[in-house]
């Protein structure tokens, strides 16, 4: 099997479970993909057979040798809705891994670029920031990361505990610093996981930081912001609703300042620098 090419796969279901507040975990085996690097993702094939689009979910976990695949979801429209109904040894049609995904360095390249990690200067800290279902793309990241940021740090923001996953229960994670924000203080801190970004900034003056988000594009936008004020390297983890998830389609098609770039393919990983908000 070519280590770095996409690959279809009938997946069976281990287990679907809701986990937090309408957000359900969904444990496949039988997918063996690859290589899957952080911040890549899989397309489901509808369930609802009227749509012919392709659903993207991001990696939560991957173990290539198993062929083990967890996912997240929320329920927020037709297709996630019938998801729900996914019993265990029931069958699905996924492929993957697919977009550019982000490498041990934290530097987000295509698959099969035959690179070399650039030196991490000593000192520098990987912050992962998420907000809603951004949790989802960061947790393989923070696991990936680990090597080259020994200390990195997540935070994970919601309005309110009930609609967050345990993340610091979670059977795959790495012993990982997670810091949580709601904003109705149910857990963590108090406010939006923005505030907080700002508050360990100021508790940590001139400590350089590598900075990974995916979430609401406001919270993003505002991360991206406070990053270019500090000078911060920064990359973010965009969606969008998606037809063929290959490349091929351009229906994910965005204006950045680099030209026109496909999410499923140039991305999902873009450097904040290259983003224009208003037109994602
Ligand atoms: C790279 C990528 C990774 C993703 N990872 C996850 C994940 O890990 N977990 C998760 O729950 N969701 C994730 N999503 C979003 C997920 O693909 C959509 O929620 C899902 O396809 C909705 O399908 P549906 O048929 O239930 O909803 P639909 O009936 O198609 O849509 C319901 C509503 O959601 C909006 N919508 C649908 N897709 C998107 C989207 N991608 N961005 C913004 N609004 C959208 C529609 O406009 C509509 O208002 C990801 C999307 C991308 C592009
Ligand atoms: S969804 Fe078809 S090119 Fe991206």
């Amino acid at each position: 099997m070519d280590d770095f090419k996409i690959q279809a796969c009938q997946a069976r279901v281990r287990s679907n479970k809701e986990d937090a507040k309408n957000i359900f975990r969904l444990e496949l085996e039988g997918c063996k993909m690859g290589i899957a690097k952080p911040g890549q993702f899989v397309c489901l094939a509808p369930l609802d057979h009227s749509s012919a689009m392709a659903r993207p979910f991001s990696i939560f976990f991957y173990d290539m040798f198993a062929g083990f695949l967890v996912i997240y979801y929320k329920a927020v429209g037709k297709n996630t809705e019938l998801m729900k109904s996914l019993q265990a040894g029931q069958s699905i049609k996924l492929w993957g891994p697919l977009g550019n995904g982000i490498s041990s360095d934290g530097i987000p390249r295509l698959p099969g670029d035959l690179h070399k990690d650039i030196p991490v200067p000593e000192g520098v800290a990987a912050w992962l920031i998420c907000g809603g279902m951004g949790f989802a793309s960061l947790n393989l990241a923070i696991r990936e990361l680990n090597q080259f940021f020994p200390r990195s740090v997540l935070f994970y923001g919601g309005k309110t505990k009930s609609e967050m996953v345990s993340l610091d229960k979670d059977p795959y994670r790495v012993n990982q610093e997670i810091i949580v924000a709601t904003e109705d203080g149910t857990a963590g801190y108090t406010g939006l996981v923005t505030d907080l970004f700002v508050q360990k900034i100021l508790e940590n003056p001139g400590k350089k930081i590598l900075v990974i988000t995916c979430g609401p594009k406001p919270m993003m936008a505002k991360v991206a912001e406070i990053c270019e004020g500090q000078e911060f390297d920064c990359y973010v983890i965009l969606e969008t609703i998606m037809a063929c998830g290959i490349g091929v389609c351009l229906g994910c098609s965005i204006k950045t300042t680099a030209g026109m770039k496909r999410i499923c393919h140039d991305g999902p990983v873009f450097d904040a620098k290259e983003v224009i908000w208003d037109e994602i």
